[in-house]
């Protein structure tokens, strides 16, 4: 078996959400300012909620949705760069709070906003070559609590959230391609125990980056293929920007509805992003089995990463 298929899917943010407005009430912004250069509208920022709590709570949902017997679960990989702890992951707090069975193997991937796409090709291996039948692959980011709150350029961009998926080994079309080239300077956040461990970035160079290479993975993946885009039926882009993927979906001449969008209502969730739109397509009923989608996603590192998945 080479593909991977998604069995179901879900999602959690927190209860309180921030929007533009109320942002502008303590950092020199606006709301027209933030929706005319991002397309952000609001965020969900956690209160009582953390890392852990909101994978959990959307592992759990897809979990719920499969109505599978948990004993098959084999794998938890938690996409994340803000755990509740340096140790123990959040993927081992996820599999005591979701009561998995000890046999499974449970750890943190730490590749930023790429996180869930390269957990995609990990889940794949490690299902073609182990005995379990199932992996849960979550990406769940708690942005707020690496956000400085008075820099203005960076805290209207992030929010808080989780979104997962259970795989599933089968025999359908699955490309994936995955990148980095170690640039530590254009957006960063220094680590634990650094007073100063907030999120560092010139905007502008990464907004000139992703434009390039979510277009180059995009590219790479339906060449290996052997597809154009239009055998595609959706692009789903790591949320950071609604004008870099408005820039990208004119590369390819297309109508910007291939290009699934939901920025607006939770801003940049980093790793959480794509399963959080998958979600959302799920419950809007714009997957049905057999269309094809590509997954695309950058990140610091710089990584970069994509796949091409069939439904
Ligand atoms: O997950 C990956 C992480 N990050 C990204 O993907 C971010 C990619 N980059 C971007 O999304 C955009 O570059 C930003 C939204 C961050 C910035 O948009 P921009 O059009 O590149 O704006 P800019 O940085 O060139 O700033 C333009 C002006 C500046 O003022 P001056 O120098 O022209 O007077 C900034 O100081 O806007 C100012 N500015 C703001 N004004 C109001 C920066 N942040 C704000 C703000 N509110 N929040």
């Amino acid at each position: 078996m080479q593909g991977i298929h998604i069995v179901a899917t879900g999602k959690a943010v927190p209860a309180r959400t921030v929007t533009n407005d109320d942002l502008s009430r303590t950092v020199d912004t606006s709301d027209e300012w933030i929706r005319t250069r991002t397309g952000i509208r609001q965020r969900h920022i956690c209160e009582e909620e953390t890392c852990v709590s909101l994978a959990a709570d959307a592992a759990g949902e897809a979990l719920l949705q499969a109505g599978i017997d948990k004993e098959q679960i084999g794998y938890v990989v938690v996409a994340t760069t803000t755990p509740d702890y340096a140790f123990p992951s959040v993927a081992c707090m996820v599999q005591k709070k979701l009561e998995l069975s000890s046999e499974v193997m449970a750890f943190d991937i730490s590749a930023a906003c790429s996180g869930f796409l390269y957990g995609l090709n990990i889940c794949r291996s490690l299902l073609m070559t182990g005995k379990k039948k199932y992996a849960l692959l979550i990406g769940s980011e708690q942005m707020s609590r690496i956000t400085d709150f008075t820099d203005r350029s960076t805290c209207v961009l992030f929010g808080d959230g989780a979104g997962a998926v259970l795989l599933e080994a089968d025999d359908s079309l699955f490309v994936h391609r995955a990148w980095s080239d170690g640039n530590s300077e254009v957006l960063f956040c220094k680590g634990v125990g650094n007073p100063d461990a907030f999120i560092k970035m010139d905007g502008g160079q990464v907004f000139k980056f992703a434009v390039k290479v979510i277009k180059e993975g995009i590219d790479a993946v339906l060449l290996e293929a052997g597809l154009t885009m239009e055998d595609i039926d959706y692009v789903v882009c790591h949320q950071a920007n609604e004008r870099i993927i408005d820039h990208v979906s004119k590369k390819y001449g297309e109508n910007k509805e291939k290009f699934f969008m939901n920025i607006a209502g939770y801003a940049n969730t980093s790793a959480a992003s794509i399963p959080i739109a998958l979600d959302e397509m799920v419950k809007e009923q714009k997957l049905e089995k057999g269309m094809k989608i590509i997954c695309v996603g950058f990140g610091a590192g710089f990584t970069w990463s994509s796949a091409l998945l069939t439904i």
